[in-house]
């Protein structure tokens, strides 16, 4: 792993991933966590704070880049319930069948390399009648945007850690067996156009 992906990028990121404006959207995306929660592409643990105060069991972060998992540990404690962090996957969660309750992703299918396999390890770790709560930004409705964020992924993912901008989130998720609860699409104001385009919702295994 080299200089850029295991130092750089985690400190860009936990800059970037920290601001203001995507807590309120984290407190609103997370508000339907309960019991034992899994946090996949866990990051710097940036979401800690915006966990709801009562129902929460613990919550278990995963992230593969050790750079991540490294700054996650320093904010590890301040929570109110147990956090244990492990480097791992998306495509290849350690986990047994059903093991939780809650699966939450926060901007990070965008970066997993096969969002479809991280979606089928998602289901399968869930229980029955568990929920999947996404906050993430994808493909936008507007067709000229949509073709300008296909034309910028390659160069996108190169300089922000694989991020792609044109995932159609609500279609790949449907794809994997959920049915989809609640979605609010809508455009934050944080950053470019390109990846501004938000998907925010809930889904159970279909
Ligand atoms: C944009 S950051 C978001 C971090 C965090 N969810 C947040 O909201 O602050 C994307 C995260 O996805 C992680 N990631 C990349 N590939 C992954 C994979 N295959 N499985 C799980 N996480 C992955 C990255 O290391 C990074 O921490």
């Amino acid at each position: 792993m080299g200089l850029y992906v295991d130092r750089i990028l985690p400190w860009m990121l936990e800059r970037v991933l920290r601001l203001p404006a995507l807590e309120e959207q984290r407190v609103e995306a997370l508000r339907g966590s309960a019991g034992r929660v899994l946090e996949v592409g866990f990051g710097s643990g940036a979401s800690l704070p915006s966990y709801p105060a009562a129902g929460v069991q613990e919550i278990v972060g995963i992230d593969p880049n050790p750079g991540m998992i490294r700054r996650a540990r320093r904010h590890q404690s301040a929570s109110p319930r147990p956090v244990r962090l492990v480097r791992a996957s998306g495509g290849a969660l350690p986990f047994p069948d059903g093991r939780f309750d809650t699966v939450v992703t926060l901007l990070t299918l965008c970066s997993v390399p096969d969002p479809e396999a991280t979606l089928r390890e998602i289901r399968r770790v869930l229980r029955p009648g568990g929920r999947f709560l996404f906050l993430e930004h994808g493909l936008a409705r507007d067709a000229r945007l949509a073709r300008w964020q296909r034309r910028l992924t390659p160069l996108h993912r190169l300089l922000a850690g694989g991020c792609r901008l044109d995932v159609p989130m609500a279609a790949a998720i449907s794809a994997s067996g959920f049915a989809i609860e609640s979605l609010d699409r809508y455009e934050t104001d944080l950053g470019p156009r390109v990846s501004r385009q938000m998907y925010r919702g809930v889904a159970r295994v279909a």
